[in-house]
């Protein structure tokens, strides 16, 4: 076996999965065999679930019958909104989320399940918690918007699809057709990446048979760093720092001789343009048309990516899924330290799959590391330190 160290596991196979699949020099994501980009034009979020979930494109009845779980399951219990409204509104929305999610688990149980190790064939109990978690997420993160601001969160809707109901959420109005049709392609885009950081903690968590609610929340609190998901509100911030498109490639210089990084550029995976960003972008223009204008910060990063691409594209870095998704939410309306919480309400279907896949051929993750401190020795005596 093979002992060599390589840093951030680069490369090093952690599972076999069958859930997703990226080809890095072409720029193709696929999920369950099925491109990306033909998903994020023809599919649907709850269709896009039930395909990484089960494997399989649904049938209508099953879709059908999915879709009416999930508007079922958006209510929250009184109890999780009082330890939401007692949360301090300075914290940010991925720390309200963690803590909500793992709550959950605490009203919900079902932890009898997994401790009986029986857990991966009762695909029922699998179900209704994919269910209940997916539905309620999304009702956390837009309740929030409103309890944050001192005010009572908007009920949820059940005739309205999973995209159309957080933006009525969000917003306190019945979204437009465009509106809603690019949130539904954004949670698609965003829903499932292969074995990332944040995916990887859920299977490491799911490996211990700890309740898919903590599984949950181990996977939010790994997706709002900065390098992970925390990166597309960091790009909008970025974008106004630059201020206008003529200031990109100073700023670009600037930011390079200081060794920093570009937010929304690079990836482990991608040595070409991320296809989500590819998807974004055509959003964007689609959004920006809608309104009569595109926004100066989306101008500005049409200017930085050509400037990027001159001076860090032969390092094989390109714009990632945050690059875009930042601009096209901050245009839609949305404040943005919610991008991140956005981007967990869709992914939360590809962390639940993984979960699934893990629980069906169960070992305790448990690597080992390269000691590098001291050998064994005697306890040092207080007076002789
Ligand atoms: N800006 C500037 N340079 C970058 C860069 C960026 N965003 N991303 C990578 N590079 C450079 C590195 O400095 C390194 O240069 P070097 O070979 O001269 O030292 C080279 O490209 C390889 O990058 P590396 O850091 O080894 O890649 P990684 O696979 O370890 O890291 C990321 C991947 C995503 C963490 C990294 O690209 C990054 O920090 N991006 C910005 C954060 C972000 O957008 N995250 C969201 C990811 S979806």
């Amino acid at each position: 076996m093979s002992s060599e160290y390589l840093p951030g596991l680069a490369g090093v196979p952690a599972t076999k999965s069958n859930i997703s699949s990226i080809d890095g020099e072409k720029g193709i994501l696929a999920y369950r065999g099925y491109d990306i980009k033909e998903l994020a034009e023809k599919s649907t979020f709850e269709e896009t679930v039930l395909l990484l979930l089960d494997g399989e494109l649904p049938s209508q009845g099953v879709l059908d019958d999915f879709d009416s779980q999930l508007r079922g399951e958006r209510r929250l219990k009184y109890k999780i909104r009082s330890i939401m409204k007692n949360l301090p509104t300075s914290g940010h929305p991925m720390e309200m989320l963690q803590t909500s999610v793992a709550s959950l688990g605490m009203f919900y149980g079902g932890e009898e399940v997994l401790s009986d190790g029986i857990c991966g064939n009762d695909l029922d109990y699998i179900h209704s918690m994919s269910v209940k978690i997916i539905s309620r997420m999304a009702t956390i993160v837009a309740m929030w918007e409103h309890v944050r601001n001192g005010y009572d969160p908007i009920e949820p809707r059940d005739d309205l699809s999973h995209a159309a109901n957080f933006l009525y959420m969000l917003n306190g109005k019945e979204p437009e057709p465009l509106a809603t049709k690019i949130m539904d392609a954004c949670l698609v885009l965003h829903a499932e990446h292969t074995i990332n950081a944040s995916t990887f903690a859920a299977m490491v968590c799911s490996s211990t048979l700890a309740s898919p609610f903590l599984v949950i929340a181990a996977a939010i609190g790994t997706l709002a760093g900065p390098l992970h998901g925390g990166a597309n509100q960091r790009v909008v911030e970025m974008l106004r720092d630059i201020g206008k498109p003529e200031n990109a490639k100073d700023w670009l210089d600037n930011q390079l001789a200081k060794d920093k990084v570009v937010w929304g550029m690079g990836h482990r995976e991608y040595k070409t343009k991320d296809p989500r960003a590819t998807v974004l972008q055509k959003l964007m223009v689609e959004w920006g048309e809608s309104q009569g204008n595109l926004s100066r910060e989306f101008e500005t990063a049409l200017i930085l990516e050509e400037a990027c691409e001159e001076r860090l594209g032969p390092k094989g870095v390109y714009p990632n899924v945050d690059y875009y998704s930042g601009i096209l939410y901050t245009e839609m309306g949305i404040a943005p330290d919610q991008f991140t919480p956005i981007f967990a309400i869709s992914r939360v279907a590809g962390w639940l799959a993984h979960w699934r896949e893990q629980l069906s051929d169960n070992r305790i993750f448990r690597p080992t590391q390269i000691y590098t401190g001291e050998g064994v020795r005697g306890y040092t005596d207080m007076a002789q330190r």
